[in-house]
């Protein structure tokens, strides 16, 4: 295939340019379920590939602009799918492999896609996911779908190994392999559309942001570079699912487009033990950047020291936390013994919407300073602002506020998909004249910034995001008249949930919702903990007042604030006394 390195495709920067130099280069190291079973995929083949694929998705008639789903766990051919759409000009709309066909069928129906690629199956921790059956179940929803690629995996036959990458193509991928290696990289203007991600708002319908094609991988690449320092030969180990927008930035797009060597990580922290998992991995791939959830080190440190020190860790040169605050705790472990007090810890900063990360520290940079838990300082070019509830700018250090940045950013999310009004809504008019990222921070007297959490109705779980909104429409039940979802603590999500309904008994609804809200969203949005009650506490004018009950679950009904616009303290009371 020619290399055509005009224009700002995407492929050109993050595979072309790469073949031109190192084509035997190792892009892609797909760490499988079971550990041991890694496939290594060159920057050659990983082109071949994504030529392939692009070929075969224009010949089922895919045009630029349109919109393709991925619905696939992080494997080399999600990658390739990824690569093929931006090659041809197309739009990808990856949709995380957990989300249940309903939460599928929504997304596919908002993007408009008539395309969709999975695998018939998945394999994580050790349990096989039927995803093949989740797209039937979703396209039945979407009667816009024209067409389904579905890569067969067997997975049982390749258990023990398999050792290229072509050992594993069948099906929809023999039909691929009679396609060229070569597929002209289309030229697309730089404010073109890459990609569409979907992420939780304050309301219940999820958004789908836009990101674009040059400002996007600029972004992706020099924070891939300056906050990680990453060089050359280093091996990147991000433990994202391709499904959020770490996985695009950080796994996909920004290692590769510093033709780095990225791994792909399949499988869960624990599985098959809490050390073969993640803390082997580095071992044995030789693995220089860590770049996880405050989670997965939670869940890990309880496990204790043992698990860590059995696995020489000397390659690991810098450690990375993503998604949500890192406790002290988890943080002083994650240096102390994952790090051997050897490697600096990057708590990094950033949410979908803008792209990649935008407060870090950049230990690369001589001097610079880490104090733990913090985000410390703003990555170049970006200019964040401390506002007050009524819009002031907050000049001083030693001061809480809304996180805003006061100017545009190469990386910044340049619409929701086919709703404008609500992109201007959600961040523009907020605070006007400064993007409203609706999380709370701390700058500290050194001017350091602490995130501090959300500032609206959104819950963190385990580094995911979820709207309240969005649970409490899917939780239609008979005994449910109505519900209020809140985040309470929790000592390894970092955030739990906990509904409060009205008229049934807890325990059997309990079991109940859980079922329901797994099936109808996804594993990870299901509740914790079930309160029933007769009432809910809301404003005079039909508001639930979900931050009194934050406080109570937080044990501290004592400091409920101000109660005046309460309708009936009667269901606060009610909720008190009921709350175990
Ligand atoms: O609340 C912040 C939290 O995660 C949100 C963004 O979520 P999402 O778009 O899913 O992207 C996650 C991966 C970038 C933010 O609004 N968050 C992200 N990073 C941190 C964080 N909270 C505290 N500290 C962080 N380092």
């Amino acid at each position: 295939c020619s290399v055509n390195d005009t224009g700002f495709s995407f492929p050109v920067n993050c595979l072309d340019r790469h073949v031109h130099v190192a084509p035997d280069k190792v892009a892609l190291i797909w760490e499988k379920d079971e550990p041991g079973e890694e496939v290594r995929v060159t920057y050659r083949e990983l082109l071949e590939l994504t030529c392939r694929l692009g070929n075969t998705l224009k010949r089922q008639g895919v045009k630029q602009g349109d919109r393709v789903t991925i619905y696939m766990p992080p494997c080399p051919l999600a990658v390739a799918s990824m690569l093929a759409c931006a090659r041809i000009g197309a739009v990808h709309a990856v949709v995380f492999a957990g989300f249940s066909a309903e939460s599928l069928a929504d997304r596919i129906r908002d993007a408009q896609s008539e395309t969709v690629i999975t695998v018939n199956q998945g394999l994580r921790g050790g349990k096989v996911i039927e995803l093949k059956k989740t797209v039937d179940q979703a396209v039945k929803q979407c009667p816009g779908v024209k067409r389904v690629l579905v890569h067969k995996q067997v997975l049982a036959q390749h258990k023990g190994g398999c050792e290229t990458l072509r050992e594993l193509l069948c099906s929809f991928l023999q039909e691929m392999m009679k396609e060229d290696t070569c597929c002209e990289p289309a030229v697309m203007d730089s404010e073109d559309m890459l990609f569409i991600l979907y992420t939780s708002g304050s309301t219940g319908k999820p958004k789908g942001l836009v990101h674009t094609q040059a400002g996007y991988l600029l972004f992706a690449a020099l924070t891939h570079k300056y906050v990680f320092d990453y060089q050359d030969r280093d091996i990147f180990g991000c433990v994202a699912d391709i499904g959020w927008i770490t996985g695009h930035t950080y796994v996909v797009y920004g290692p590769l487009c510093n033709g780095g060597t990225t791994v792909l990580f399949e499988s869960t922290p624990v599985y098959p033990n809490p050390g073969n998992s993640l803390w082997a991995v580095p071992k044995r791939l030789r693995i220089n950047q860590f770049y996880g959830a405050p989670t997965a080190i939670r869940l890990l440190l309880r496990y204790g020291n043992e698990w860590v020190k059995k696995y020489d860790r000397s390659s690991l040169k810098l450690l990375g936390s993503v998604g949500e605050p890192i406790n002290r705790e988890a943080w002083e472990w994650y240096f102390r013994v994952v790090g051997e007090t050897r490697c600096p810890v990057v708590d990094t900063w950033w949410q979908t919407e803008t792209g990649g990360i935008c407060i870090s520290p950049r230990p690369s940079n001589p001097g610079a300073e880490i104090l733990p838990g913090m985000a410390m300082r703003p990555f170049f070019g970006i200019s964040p602002c401390l506002l007050d509830d009524k819009g002031n700018i907050l000049l001083k250090n030693n001061v809480s506020g809304a996180l805003c940045i006061s100017q545009a950013w190469p990386g910044m999310a340049r619409t929701i998909y086919n709703d404008h009004k609500r992109f201007l809504e959600t961040y523009l008019i907020p605070r006007p004249g400064f993007f409203f990222t609706g999380d709370g921070v701390y700058r500290t007297s050194e001017g350091y910034y602490q995130l501090t959490g959300r500032l609206d109705d959104v819950i963190n779980i385990s580094g995911h995001r979820l709207g309240t909104a969005e649970v409490e429409n899917i939780s239609h039940h008979v005994a449910v008249a109505e519900s209020a979802v809140i985040g309470c603590p929790h000592e390894i999500k970092g955030e739990g949930k906990m509904l409060s309904f009205l008229g049934y008994t807890e325990e059997t609804l309990s079991a109940e919702l859980q079922e329901l809200i797994s099936k109808k969203m996804a594993k990870y949005a299901a509740p914790d903990y079930v309160q029933v009650t007769h009432q809910l506490p809301k404003t005079r004018s039909g508001k639930i007042m979900r931050r009194v009950l934050r406080k109570i679950v937080e044990n501290k009904a004592n400091e409920l604030g101000d109660l005046t616009t309460l309708d009936d303290y009667e269901a606060v009371q009610q909720i008190i006394t009921g709350h175990k």
